[in-house]
């Protein structure tokens, strides 16, 4: 049976529109797929993470401080999510990558969050990923595939839906600024994803179709990241 980490970015889980009706549906899918594919779920923390992050920032935090509010609300998410599963779920939400390895069950979805400091949880989906030696990342997130520029600002820009890991790397190696590429994949993970030859498929997390067809190795209208 093939693994399968998902990266749930936070603007799929709680983009506040219509959110408990898609957790419904995105549970039933995923229970649907689990018979057939060990999934692992790594939530992000979205709107939640950054508004503690903005207001936390404004008193004048650590970066140390802004990022464990980061991680509490990635993790929020992941409650979230895991009660969605409801028998489904391990039942309880890991808080290191050795300890999501070790809650594997058959037939089970691990639902995890952040982990530490210094990284968002793209990098813990790509950590997780070499740790239990998973078939592919998916990501599941709030554009629909990698472009080679952001298409909201640039009409010109062409999806891509085959690149390389270096292409991937390239894309996303350009910095903090530009909402496309940061959408697609965060740079530490797209560095392990290449180190271990880990597939990532770059979907819109709110398409379900697309979502269940790159959980399942299939052909998607997203991008597909591989050697
Ligand atoms: P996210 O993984 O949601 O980050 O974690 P992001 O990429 O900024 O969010 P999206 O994908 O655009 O929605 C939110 C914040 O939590 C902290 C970081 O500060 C991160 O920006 N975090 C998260 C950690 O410090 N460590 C982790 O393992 C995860």
């Amino acid at each position: 049976m093939d693994k399968v980490v998902v990266s749930l970015g936070g603007s799929v889980i709680v983009p506040d529109d219509g959110d408990d009706a898609f957790l419904k549906r995105l549970s039933e899918m995923i229970c649907s797929l689990c018979e057939d594919h060990q999934v692992y779920l790594v939530c992000g923390g979205g709107k939640v993470a950054r508004y503690y992050i903005k207001v936390g920032r404004g008193l004048g935090l650590s970066e140390q401080e802004l990022d464990g509010m980061g991680i509490m609300s990635t993790r929020m998410n992941a409650a979230l999510v895991a009660y969605s599963l409801g028998e489904r779920s391990v039942g309880k939400v890991p808080t290191d990558i050795m300890e999501a390895h070790r809650l594997e069950r058959k037939g089970k979805v691990v639902v995890m969050g952040g982990t530490v400091p210094g990284h968002t949880t793209d990098a813990v989906s790509a950590m997780l990923a070499k740790e239990v030696r998973a078939a592919r990342i998916v990501n599941g997130t709030s554009v629909d595939a990698a472009y080679t520029a952001d298409p909201r600002k640039d009409p010109g820009a062409e999806r891509l839906s085959r690149i390389t890991h270096q292409q991937l790397y390239d894309l996303v190696n350009v910095g903090m600024h530009g909402a496309g590429p940061s959408n697609v994949f965060d740079r530490l993970g797209a560095q392990i994803a290449m180190d271990d030859h880990i597939d990532i498929f770059i979907v819109n997390g709110r398409n379900l179709d697309e979502m269940k067809a790159a959980i399942e190795g299939k052909p998607v209208k997203g991008t597909v990241v591989s050697d």
